[in-house]
């Protein structure tokens, strides 16, 4: 998609009135990618935390699963994420706070949109580049 990524539906807003804030929740994406012959769907992980009462995308924040050191899937682990592969540990606001990740968890933007009639977050996908400092959308 364009630069700011791929705006895929998250979940209905009226799903999310009862998540707790500062729990983060996982979340499956479906991204299709398509090459010359064929569309390949691709499964992607999002971590969702309520941040203040309200139904306004600046209501929550969105991480990538994605471990910003070598690409592995971080997990969530009581209010922390760690990554399995080496122990990269962050915080729930996504700063590292342990082992060798490079940068903090990458953020992703919220909005809001309606989809079959009700409110819906919505996340804007995008892959970044791992293993370096500066936070880079990878652009294929
Ligand atoms: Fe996550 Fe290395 S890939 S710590």
């Amino acid at each position: 998609g364009s630069g700011g990524g791929e705006v895929l539906p998250l979940a209905a807003m009226a799903a999310l009135a009862k998540l707790e804030k500062g729990a983060p929740q996982r979340f499956e994406i479906t991204l299709a990618r398509r090459d010359a012959w064929r569309v390949v769907n691709r499964t992607q992980r999002v971590y969702l935390t309520r941040l203040a009462d309200g139904d306004k995308a600046e209501s929550f924040a969105a991480f990538s699963a994605v471990c910003p050191h070598a690409g592995c899937e971080v997990e969530q682990s009581g209010k922390e994420y760690v990554c399995p592969c080496h122990e990269a540990k962050f915080d729930t606001a996504g700063a590292v706070t342990g082992g060798p990740a490079p940068r903090g968890l990458d953020s992703l933007a919220l909005s809001v949109a309606e989809r079959d009639g009700q409110p819906w977050l919505h996340v804007a996908w995008q892959d970044f580049v791992i293993g370096i400092e500066e936070r880079t959308p990878r652009t294929t």
